[in-house]
Order: C-alpha cells, then structure tokens, then sequence
C-alpha cells in the first residue's frame, strides 16, 4: 500500500522549508563566485531582474503544479494534462538533480573541511598564497574530499528517512534565523575594511561593456539555481502543502529572502577582495580563500571562521534535502518504493556523483569534456541548461496547457482576495504566460548561437 503523502506542519514552517531550499551554497558560494567572473554590477543587475520578472512567476508556476497535482516533478505534469510529452518533461528535472547532488555534495564537504579549520585556526597563514595553498591542498588530494563527501551524504540519507516534517522543518527553522543575524553582522564587518567601497563599486555599479550573451545566460542560470528552480524541486515541496498555503505570499517572501542573503554575500565577500587583494574572477575557490582571510584578520576570528562554515554547512544541508526530495518523490511515486528503499536507492546513486565530482580536482583533473572538468560540467549543465529549460517548459505548461481559472483560483488561495492580490495574480498569470518561456527562449538561443 502507497504511505499517505506527508504535509508541512505550518505557514511559518513552509516559508522556513521552502526558503531553506533555495537559501544555500548558491547565494554565499556560487553567486559571488559568478558576480566575480561576469564582470560585477552589470550582472547583478540582470541576476535581480531575472529573479523577480522571470523567478517569481516560475516559483509561483511550480507551487501550482505542485500543490495542484500533489505529485513529485515526474508525475506532476501527466497528472494534469495526459500526454506523452508532458510525461517526460519531468526527466529534465530528475537528470538535473542527479548533477547538483554530486558537486553540491562536495561544496558542502569544503564546509565541512573548513569547520575542522577552524577549530585548528588559520594561524601562520597571511597572504592570499597561503590561503589558495591551503585550498589546493584540501581538494588536490583523493582521500579527503571523497571522505567527507560520503559522511556529508550518509548524514542527508539519516535526516531524509525521518522524513519531510520531522527532519527537514526542524532543521531549516533554527537555522535559517541564525544564519540571517550572522550574514548582517559579517556584512557591517565587511564595509569597515579599506577596501570597502572599491568591493561595493564592482558589486553595485553596472558595466555594460562586460555584457555577453554567455553573461546573460549565467545571470539567468544563476537566478534559477539560486531559486531552486527549473527542476521541480518546489513542485515536489509544494505538493506537501495545505490547500490554504498561500502561494503567491510564499513565492514572494522566499524570492526576497534569497535574494537579500545573495546580495548580503556579495556585500560580505568583494570589500574583502579589493581589500585583501584577491582575484574576483576566481571561480569556485573564491568563497574559501576569501572568508578565511577575513576571519583570520578578525578578533576572535577561528570563533566566528567556526560559526559560519557550521551555517553555511546547515545551509547546504536544507538545500541539498530539497534536490534529494525530487529523486525520492520520483521513485516513491514512479515505483512504489518505500520511503526508506527510496532514500537508500537515492543514498547509492548521490554518492557515486559525489565521489566523482570530489575526484575532479584530483585524481580525475585531467579528465575533461568541452574543457570542463567533472565539477565544472555538471555545475554548468545542470544550472544554466537543465534548469532554465525545465522552467521555460513549466512556464509553458502552467502558462497554456492549465485551465487559467486553476491558475487564478490556486494564485488567489489563501489570501483576502483583495484587489491587491487579484492584480498581483494577473501580472503573475502574464509573466508565466508570456514573459518567462520568452525570456528563457531568447536567452538560450542567443547564446546557442555565440557557440
Ligand atoms: N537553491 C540552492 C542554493 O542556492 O544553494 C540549490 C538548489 C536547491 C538548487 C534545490 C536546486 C534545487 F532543486
């Protein structure tokens, strides 16, 4: 017999779980490493406005099938519209996952390495040399990253078998409040060093020189990583939700939250940069070799380096529960798996992704596919291709295939029905109708085209 499907205990508790999903990794390690390589404010600028003209309306687009159809991502679409196509949309979704678990799980394992750092301290390291080695170190070896990766996985395996409410409201509650408080607190830090208004100047002020087509596609690629979009993971969420969860609310208040701790990051991270002289264009590494720096140059600094990276570790472990929670929801759903053989069937599969992503900065290095490495490849697949044509499709999906009286009555569903909500409800009905699939369409192809 199927489990009766789980539901999340509050409306508090939904905002926390959702906003745990896509509060991770992807605001305070990848979005400063991308502001970094594309150039600053100009990409900053097109991010925000991917977010609110092209993200929000997704969210709200995924919430709908997701709590309409009460499904996971695969089933959702057939569920509501009976066509081979739609069937199969959702493996984009899935395929995307199965990517963002193996690197996510190794980023995760770097917060988990520099936990134990911390509590070493970072005494006898000063220049920026000293902090890139100590990375290189870390990752050029087989041995660790594979270690921590696997524990980092076994301890997601532990907390997805208890379950959604149980395990995962639990944790995102305490922890999504802690990690707001410490991202202002190191934000003021930051804006007192030297180097402060040079690092506000590349993060704020637009170039538009530095614009590209590729540019453009990574800001989109980035919203929607960011957002946990583009692959179901809301869906999924969304399909544990109340009747009366108020959708458009949640999208919203999740959009702004996500998009204050991003920016908080980029606040944290590039006065450190100028002021430290580090390289913005780093790439993935940026994260680890500035924030260390900067704890190490603070009073107390191992203390503060320590409450952190367990934050930043908390952060990517709501997060990586949401990717997990697409898989488990498809094999639960598609085959009847139990709960614990599902999580199982996903711990196997996430693990040999993981191990082989942690392997690309080592024993795999020399292994590349179009000059990616293995990390590299997944992380720009799965976010600036997968995602965005998931959520393009979606778009479509809700925007044509739904009846649009469904789209209205579930976009007004648990509000005042006040004029406010009923116009905020047509410009987000328009926007996936028309601006979404649009915007994802030109953007790809442009970039297609530059290829
Ligand atoms: N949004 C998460 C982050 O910013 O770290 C990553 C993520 C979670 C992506 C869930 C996709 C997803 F389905």
């Amino acid at each position: 017999m199927k489990e009766k499907r789980s539901q999340f205990g509050t409306k508090l508790g939904v905002i926390m779980v959702t906003a745990g999903s896509a509060v991770g990794l992807g605001n305070i390690w990848r979005f400063p490493y991308e502001v970094g390589a594309n150039g600053g404010g100009a990409f900053v600028l097109l991010y925000l406005i991917f977010v609110f003209f092209v993200g929000l309306p997704v969210i709200c687009g995924e919430f709908i099938l997701g709590k309409r159809s009460r499904s996971g991502i695969r089933g959702a679409f057939e569920k509501l519209h009976k066509s081979r196509f739609w069937g199969s949309v959702g493996y984009i979704s899935i395929l995307a996952a199965v990517l963002i678990m193996g690197f996510y799980s190794v980023v995760a394992s770097w917060t988990m390495e520099y936990i134990v750092q911390s509590v070493e301290g970072f005494s006898g390291l000063s220049s920026p040399e000293d902090f890139h080695n100590r990375f290189e170190l870390l990752t050029a070896t087989p041995v660790r990253p594979v270690v921590w990766t696997a524990l980092f996985l076994i301890l997601n395996y532990l907390i997805l078998i208890r379950g959604v409410e149980k395990g995962i409201e639990k944790v995102s509650n305490l922890m999504m409040p802690l990690l707001f408080i410490l991202l202002i607190a190191f934000g003021i830090n930051s804006l007192l060093l030297p180097g402060a208004g040079e690092g506000l100047r590349f993060l704020f002020h637009p170039d538009f020189s530095k614009l590209t087509g590729e540019v453009v596609l990574r800001a989109l690629g980035q919203a929607f990583f960011s957002l946990s979009l583009g692959m179901g993971c809301l869906v999924t969420y969304s399909s544990y939700f109340k009747p009366e969860t108020p959708l458009m609310r949640t999208g919203i208040s999740i959009a702004v939250l996500d998009t204050f701790v991003a920016v908080m990051a980029g606040v944290m991270i590039f006065p450190a940069v100028f002021t430290y002289g580090q390289e913005p264009a780093a790439g993935p590494r940026l994260v680890f070799e500035v924030l260390p720096m900067v704890f190490s140059n603070m009073p107390s600094g191992s203390i503060w380096s320590l409450v952190f990276f367990v934050l930043l570790f908390l952060a990517a472990l709501t997060s990586i529960i949401s990717v997990s929670e697409i898989i488990i929801a498809y094999l639960m759903d598609d085959f009847g798996m139990s709960r614990f053989k599902a999580c199982t069937v996903h711990f196997v599969i996430s693990l040999v992704f993981g191990v082989v992503c942690a392997l690309s900065f080592s024993s795999l290095s020399d292994f590349k596919i179009f000059g990616f490495n293995v990390f590299d490849l997944f992380d720009y697949v799965s976010s600036n291709i997968l995602m965005p044509l998931g959520g393009m499709l979606l778009s479509i999906f809700v925007g044509w295939v739904i009846k649009r009286s469904i789209v209205k009555e579930e976009l007004l569903a648990g509000t005042s029905h006040s004029g406010v909500y009923r116009v905020l409800a047509t410009v987000m009905a328009f926007c996936l109708r028309y601006v979404a699939p649009v915007a994802i369409a030109i953007v790809m192809l442009n970039c297609l085209k530059g290829i």
